[in-house]
């Protein structure tokens, strides 16, 4: 820490008429000086004699100088820059302290409930930019397969390309081999530094650690020559270390998200597997609910739900038997019957699966109409889950732009046309209206075969 000058010091701490007080008292003449030799104060007939510095914090920072007498006002104002650097030191360290309490107390808060890696990376980057000086920040993610370091998140690298850690080579790499955290106040005079970081001149770099093993790094940078102190290390180092834990938590979490999706869609497949002329419809029926989702701004809940629905909203076709399901020709009525078993089947399959609880209206009701005339429970309007009214539209549409080998798929505006046509009947107009605003309108005219449409 920087000690007060002398001049600083008499100012603040009113010490002139004190100083005047045991002049008079111990009848001297003096000359104090600050610690370039500027005069800060001189009695009358005062003349150089002998100087005795006054310090703070081991540093010289001024002189009084006159007989030896003299010498006890030097040590007084020394004991009161010792007590004010002391004071200082104190206020310092509780700011330290504050700052750090409060820095963990909101990463606590705000990463514990989080489950997505990238948002976790986004908190953090956030929560460092408030507590310590920096240009820029990057958390990188440590991919086991491909045995590289992926960007998770940064910030303040503006057009640059983004930062890439290779295990061993440069600052990062070098703490990334051995798990321990560093400083590096020159960047440009270190020999680990490697073209492409020219930019800064200072950085702080921390591995994210989970159960000994890194995990990650993060690494904060200041293009501006700044001098990071173990204070900072130390703040950073718990940052990441928090970092780490939250990250390593969603990581388990997402894969076991993807490996409870891959069941599902294999769950789906099954279906398709039975009728193969259907050929990726559940697929194009995810694509189109998607779009449409997302045009009318559907939460994000929402959109989790409507993506297991249309996934699985023919799950139940597996309890209908294949002379009924595959049948090239018309149906009878109780045939029919049959086939409009397969919403209620699909609910009493997935309702024993409580993850897939909320997608069940997805499911039951993709074959309600909007005027009240669909099955099996014949609901009516708004009464129908959003999730099923969107599955309903895109259902319908790639049913009937498919291609059969007892029937020829309608064209795209025969199909549109459709649509239109049972707006406000069998669908509800608002999830039509979507439908063509949504995406799925660009990549059809963008495209000439379905086949190639990427959504
Ligand atoms: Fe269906």
């Amino acid at each position: 820490m920087i000690p007060d000058s002398l001049s600083k010091l008499i100012k603040k701490r009113a010490l002139m008429p004190i100083i005047h007080r045991l002049v008079s008292d111990l009848e001297v003449s003096i000359i104090i000086e600050d610690e370039v030799g500027r005069v800060l104060m001189a009695t009358d007939g005062a003349e150089e004699l002998n100087r005795y510095p006054v310090t703070s914090d081991g540093e010289v920072i001024g002189w009084v100088i006159g007989t030896e007498k003299v010498a006890v006002i030097a040590s007084i104002l020394t004991g009161i820059a010792e007590t004010e650097a002391q004071k200082r030191a104190l206020v310092s360290e509780t700011l330290y302290k504050y700052k750090e309490i409060t820095l963990l107390y909101d990463v606590v808060e705000k990463v514990s409930s989080c489950l997505d890696t990238k948002e976790i990376a986004r908190l953090v980057i956030e929560e460092a930019r408030k507590v310590i000086r920096l240009t820029s920040i990057s958390v990188l993610l440590f991919n086991r397969e491909t045995d590289t370091m992926e960007l998770l998140g940064e910030y303040g690298h503006g057009e640059d390309a983004p930062p890439t850690v290779t295990r061993g080579v440069g600052i990062a790499g070098s703490v990334w081999a051995s798990g321990r955290a560093e400083i590096v106040n020159d960047v440009h005079s270190d020999p680990r530094f490697v073209e492409g970081a020219v930019s800064i001149r200072s950085l702080i770099c921390a591995p994210l650690k989970a159960k000994d093993t890194v995990v990650g790094i993060i690494k904060l940078g200041n293009c501006e020559p700044v001098t990071y102190t173990a204070e900072d290390l130390k703040l950073f180092s718990t940052l990441a270390s928090l970092a780490a834990v939250a990250i390593e938590n969603a990581s388990l979490y997402e894969q076991l998200k993807d490996a409870f999706y891959m069941t599902i869609y294999t769950l789906a497949e099954t279906i398709e597997k039975r009728d193969p002329y259907t050929g990726n419809h559940t697929k194009r029926v995810m694509e189109y609910s998607l779009a449409i989702g997302k045009t009318l701004g559907l939460p994000e809940e929402d959109m989790a739900r409507l993506q297991l629905g249309a996934v699985l909203h023919d799950i139940g076709k597996i309890g209908i038997r294949d002379n009924v399901l595959l049948k090239e020709s018309a149906l009878t009525d109780e045939e029919f019957a049959q086939i409009k078993m397969h919403p209620v089947y699909g609910e009493e399959i997935i309702s024993r699966i409580s993850q897939l609880k909320s997608t069940i209206p997805g499911v039951k009701h993709h074959h309600e109409k909007f005027d009240g005339k669909g099955y099996p429970d014949g609901l009516k309007g708004n009464n129908i889950d959003i999730t099923a009214r969107i599955i309903s539209v895109a259902d319908t549409f790639d049913a009937m732009t498919s291609t059969r080998p007892y029937r020829l798929g309608l064209t795209l505006d025969v199909a549109f046309e459709e649509l239109k046509k049972y707006s406000g009947s069998q669908f509800d107009p608002e999830v039509v209206d979507a439908f063509f605003a949504s995406d799925v309108m660009e990549a059809f005219f963008s495209s000439n075969s379905r086949g190639k449409i990427v959504l």
